[in-house]
């Protein structure tokens, strides 16, 4: 057997174990965005560091303002020129599991589910991103236990906070650009084609958080002795918020386009020839109409398009039943996800004139005082690591990877390049239908067995060169 066949194999006698592991770390309940669960945060660093040292990692917890980071550092030295040194990042905290009684088992409980279609691993952080991590963890832990050592030089590096704003991860850059720096960045975080097909994403969508506040009277009001005098700020806010789409589904904002050019002809004819199914798309949600503008495709919509979504509502009387109430104040939290050259300091900006042009005279607007975002990312398409991921892909899934897009947003990838001067590699092994930041998230065993063997087989092309 040839030294890779060996590792594979290693793979696949071990997958059990790699499970095991698996499910240990899905027990820790990382719920980044809740200060409960801090302590959850730094026992799942604890645990990723001992998992690492266990295989001959020199890992630390590192301290930061918020939940701790992970890094670690494996193979040959750097210097020593054997192949180019990667760094992988993954992202060891996960969404809160709520709405819990939609789950039809613990969410940090994880289980095998046996389906028509395969095995399924359930449970928050399955997919998103623990399960996709423990893919290079454990294709890692195949090279040392069968050869002693990795063939080129890996640095480890796992965030706490990616769910909740990535707010520690710039300044740790800033603070170990030596430390950090390697020659590629790999991060698994994204998706498949489909369960057959591999995929490669190029293009990631930014965002734009914000938050906005409307008051209209002082305090709440019945509705009936001030109906018809005072201004209700839930009528403020919606009209404002119903005004963000015109009739073609287009977002209204002055200058909101700014940067969004039309897709290149060759990539569209490269989508279009994909075969992707928008009517199961969408029917798998039970929906069959796109949201974005007219004459698009989905494909174009989620992965060249920008958007503006309004992600939740608050105001007045939501308990059991009625209460005639004008309220004080309501409030709406939106994002917008950035395509091409759009700057997500524009945005916001634009989006705030937008609605402050709309607030009557003696209501009162404010924002949340943080905003900030990230900008859309394409990742070239011409650099030897993306040939070697090919290759490794068509050997291990037998089919050519896909290069996709993604509508989701990765924040970190900018920096790495923006810091650290860092091109990254997105190879993920997650489905559509995987259900992250939902309830019963899963994660399909055969990404997890094939994800490890996708990475044994990457590792091995770019130590080849
Ligand atoms: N892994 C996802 C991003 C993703 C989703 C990539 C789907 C490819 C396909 C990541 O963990 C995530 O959820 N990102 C957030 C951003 C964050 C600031 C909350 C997102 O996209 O909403
Ligand atoms: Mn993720
Ligand atoms: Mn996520």
């Amino acid at each position: 057997m040839s030294d890779i066949e060996t590792v594979l194999a290693q793979v696949d006698a071990d997958l059990d174990s790699s499970l095991e592991r698996l499910f240990a770390l899905l027990r820790i309940k990382s719920v980044s965005t809740d200060p409960a669960f801090a302590d959850d945060c730094i026992a799942c660093a604890d645990h990723l560091v001992a998992d690492l040292k266990s295989i001959g990692f020199d890992a630390s917890r590192r301290k930061t303002i918020g939940h701790p980071i992970v890094v670690a550092h494996g193979g040959p030295e750097p210097e020593n020129g054997d192949g180019p040194h990667v760094l992988f990042y993954g992202h060891y905290d996960v969404q809160p599991p709520d709405p819990l009684e939609k789950w039809q088992s613990g969410p940090f409980e994880p289980r095998i589910v046996e389906t028509p279609q395969g095995k399924r691993i359930v449970a928050r952080g399955s997919s998103d991103d623990k399960g996709q991590l423990m893919t290079f963890i454990e294709a890692a832990r195949a090279y040392v236990n069968v050869n002693g050592r990795l063939p080129i030089p890996v640095t480890i590096l796992l965030e706490g906070e990616e769910e909740s704003g990535s707010k520690s991860i710039g300044p740790f850059f800033a603070e170990n650009k030596d430390e950090l720096t390697a020659d590629v960045a790999l991060v698994c975080d994204t998706g498949m084609w489909d369960a057959e097909t591999p995929a490669i994403t190029t293009r990631l969508r930014g965002l734009v958080h914000d938050e906005v506040f409307i008051t209209c009277p002082s305090r709440d009001l019945h509705s009936g002795m001030y109906g018809g005098a005072a201004m209700n700020p839930i009528r403020v806010l919606s009209k404002v918020l119903a005004g963000l789409h015109d009739t073609d589904n287009r977002v209204t904002i002055p200058g909101f386009y700014e940067g969004v050019s039309e897709l290149d002809p060759e990539i569209k004819a490269q989508w279009d020839g994909l075969g992707f199914d928008e009517a199961e798309f969408l029917g798998d949600v039970g929906l069959k109409i796109p949201s974005g503008e007219k004459g698009r495709s989905l494909l174009e919509l989620i992965w060249a398009q920008p958007t503006a979504e309004v992600n939740g509502i608050i105001g007045g009387y939501t308990g059991v039943g009625s209460k005639t109430v004008i309220p004080s104040v309501a409030s709406a939290k939106l994002t917008f996800r950035l395509v091409g050259e759009q700057d997500p300091a524009k945005v916001l900006e634009n989006f705030r004139a937008f609605v402050r042009e709309r607030i009557p005279e003696d209501c009162k607007v404010e924002f949340s005082p943080e905003g900030g975002g990230a900008q859309a990312l394409q990742l070239p398409l011409d650099s030897p690591h993306l040939a070697a991921a090919r290759r490794a892909l068509a050997a291990e899934w037998g089919k050519d990877a896909v290069l996709i897009g993604s509508g989701g947003s990765i924040p970190i990838v900018g920096d790495f390049k923006r810091s650290l001067g860092m091109d990254t590699l997105l190879v993920g092994f997650a489905l559509d239908d995987d259900a992250i930041h939902s309830p019963n998230e899963k994660y399909n065993l055969s990404s997890f067995h094939h994800g490890i063997r996708s990475w044994v087989r990457i590792i091995d092309e770019l130590a080849k060169g």
